[in-house]
Formats: C-alpha cells, structure tokens, sequence
C-alpha cells in the first residue's frame, strides 16, 4: 500500500472534470491527450466519463467502461475502494503514490491516484490514475530510440572489437610453439579468451544486424500458425496450443519474416520457461484504437493486437523492468537477445510491444498498426 495523504483541490482538475461532466467536447479533448487515466465516478460509484489512457488502463472501450460500477474493474479488497470509501466519508481529496492496483482482470500494478469530490457536480469524484512504472516502461518498450540507439552502439563495438581481437589471437597462435612449455597455457588462454569474445561480439552483431522491412500483405493468423508449426516440432514440443483468433483481424502491411521473428521469440520464451503447459496466442482488432503513451505527444493507431500468454512462473520480478534491453536474462545459458530484438522489429513497425502485469503466467502484448512508417518519417 502506498502514502496515502489528503491533498487541495487542483483548480486545473475541477475545471477539466466539470467541462467533462457537462461533456465539453473541448474538454474531452484535452483529456484524451492526458497520458494519466482519468474517471468520473457518479454518486453511486458508477463510472459515468473515461478518457482514453482509462479505455488503454482497464484494456476496455469506453463503451464497456461507462455505466460499470467502478469495483466491478478492481478487487474487493483493492486499496483504490479503500481510498474511495475515505473520500465519501470526509468529502475530502486524496492522493495516494506507489498504490497497488488490483485489477480483477489481470491482478495489477502501482499507480499514483488522486480522488477529487467536485463541487461542480455533486456526488461526482475525479479519479486519476498515473500507472508511473508502466508508463516508464512502455516509454522504454517503445526502443524507437533506445533499441536503435543500443543496435547501432553494438554494430560499431563488433566493428571495433573483431579485427584487433583477430590480430590478438593470431599473435597468440604464432607465439604459442616458440614459448617454453610452462608458457604455453598462457598463449592458450589468450587464444581461448579471444575466442570468447569473439563469440560474444558476433552475438551482439546478431542484435544490431537491422534488415529493412520488405512490406507486403500480411495475414498475421498466418504468421501465427506458421510459428505454431515451427514451436510445435521444436522448442513447444511439451505444450499445447490455443489459439483465440479475433476473424476480424485485417490483412496488414508487415515484414513477413520479421514477424516471424517476433513471435517466435515470444512463443520460443514462453516453451522455455514451463515444463509443461498451454501457450495461448490471441488477436484482437479494435477499429481506429489509438494508443497514448505517456510522454510522448503523438498518439498511435495501433489497431491489431496480438498476445501471447502461457500459464508458467511469470517473468522474474527483478528482471521486469529490463526485459527489452539487450542481454538481460534470467536463463543460466541465456543471451537476452530474444526480447530486444523483438523490440526492434515491432519499434521498425511502428508498432509497441509490452509485458503486461499478470497475476499467473506472462503475457506479452504486441500492438501494431495497419502498415508500418516509411522509413525516416515519424511513426
Ligand atoms: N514467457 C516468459 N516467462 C517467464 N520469463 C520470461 C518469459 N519471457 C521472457 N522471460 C524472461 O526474460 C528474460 C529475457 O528474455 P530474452 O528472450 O530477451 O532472453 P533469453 O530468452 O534469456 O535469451 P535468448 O532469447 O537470447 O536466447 C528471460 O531470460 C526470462 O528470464
Ligand atoms: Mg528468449
């Protein structure tokens, strides 16, 4: 549970909220361009007004989320419904930080939240709800910037690294005979070493190794049932498949092969981490969905959802917020490469991946666009 305090009343939020109450078009606006999700509770709880961020928070439509009461959303014993029941009981704001949220869908993750009572509209409480770790990370999932920044980094380190570590090695080799037989391990262990290295840096090259897209139609259900195939005879052998395919699902502009990747990755990650288990893979087209990331001020259409979900231990919680940086792993022979190159390749589709928050299993969540940005515009 977080520090919950009682805070004033921000005259910028009870002015939003009440044109939002009065339903302002200019308002709405606003508050759909807000990274922060934010709900107009009813006097009864029920949730009358959401903007966008809430529709992305609660993964549902406004349509789904308006008229709901808002404890069908959280867990009977979320702290959110505590700190709710405090501001009906002394008509005063609140403001709570690192504040778990139970989610009654996918269990939940720490938000900042502020609860307003408006005068404006009787009985109306703002609540705004700041998911500050995920917000960092879907900032960093995006690696628009990072994941080409560490690419190009590690395509000039293999550059600079491979051909002195090859002179080393060589000089290693041709020293070897000549030296005493007590000094010889030592040219070996140079050779030995250099070998390494020389592994590591192709491994990295693998990493930054960008093809461009080759666009053309894609059918991701196909793409899907390819990876299935390939898991199935391989890495999946020990799990079973479901498949939960939204028939709506558009063709879309994609790097076949590429994709390919991506959920190869993703699957190939999910087989690994149980013994034995169900790896589900699901499509979603939500018709003109447009994604607000926080602090960024474009918002992106990213129509096509695709997740892949297993029922294994979940990602370790040290690691979850570095999944998508190159040569993070949590396996014993691991490269970390897997994640950060599927960064790459849906950051190359426009597109955004994340890890979403579950309270069994992982769910990675791949959201893209129709078609990806040409390249050197912004997506
Ligand atoms: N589905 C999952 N369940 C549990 N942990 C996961 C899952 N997916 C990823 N992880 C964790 O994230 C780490 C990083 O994954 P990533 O694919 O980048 O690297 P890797 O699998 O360790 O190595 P590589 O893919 O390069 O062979 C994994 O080592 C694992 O600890
Ligand atoms: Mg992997």
């Amino acid at each position: 549970m977080g520090i919950c305090r009682k805070f004033g009343q921000s005259a910028v939020s009870v002015a939003a909220a009440a044109s939002l109450a009065a339903g302002d078009p200019g308002a709405e606006c606003i508050l759909d361009n807000l990274p922060s999700a934010v709900l107009l509770l009813d006097s009864q709880d029920r949730i009358r007004r959401v903007n966008a961020a809430a529709e992305q928070l609660f993964s549902a439509s406004r349509n789904q989320l308006e008229g709901l009461p808002l404890a069908r959303l959280l867990l009977a014993d979320s702290p959110l419904l505590a700190a709710l029941a405090g501001v009906r009981a002394d008509g005063q704001s609140r403001s709570a930080f690192g504040l778990r949220l139970g989610l009654a869908r996918n269990g939940g993750f720490e938000v900042d939240c502020h609860l307003v009572p408006l005068a404006e509209a009787p009985g109306s409480v703002l609540v705004m709800l700041h998911p500050c770790s995920l917000a960092a990370r879907i900032d960093r999932d995006l690696a628009r910037g990072g994941g080409r920044k560490a690419a190009a980094l590690a395509a000039l380190l293999a550059h600079e690294v491979k051909n002195p570590l090859a002179g080393i090695r060589g000089a290693a080799q041709l020293l070897e005979p000549q030296l005493a037989e007590e000094d010889r391990p030592l040219a070996r262990l140079i050779r030995e070493e250099s070998d390494r290295i020389c592994r590591l840096v192709e491994e990295m090259e693998i990493f930054a190794d960008a093809p461009p897209l080759r666009r053309r139609r894609v059918n991701i259900h196909e793409v899907l049932d390819h990876v299935r195939r390939l898991a199935e005879a391989g890495v999946a052998r020990h799990c079973r498949f479901v498949e939960a395919y939204d028939p709506s699902l558009p063709e879309i502009e994609a790097d076949r092969e590429q994709l390919t990747q991506v959920f190869l990755n993703l699957v190939t990650n999910a087989a690994e981490a149980m013994d034995t288990g169900t790896i589900t893979l699901a499509t979603l087209y939500q018709h003109g969905l447009r994604v607000t990331v926080p602090y960024r001020r474009e918002r992106l259409e990213l129509p096509i959802t695709v997740e892949v979900r297993d029922t294994g231990p979940g990602v370790p919680p040290e690691l979850a917020d570095h999944l998508f940086e190159p040569f993070v792993s949590g396996k014993p022979r691991g490269r970390g490469l897997g994640l950060a190159i599927v960064a790459r390749i849906v950051a190359d589709h426009g597109g955004l991946v994340s890890h979403v928050p579950s309270e069994r299993g992982a769910i990675f969540r791949v959201r893209l666009p129709l078609a990806p940005p040409i390249a050197g515009e912004q997506p």
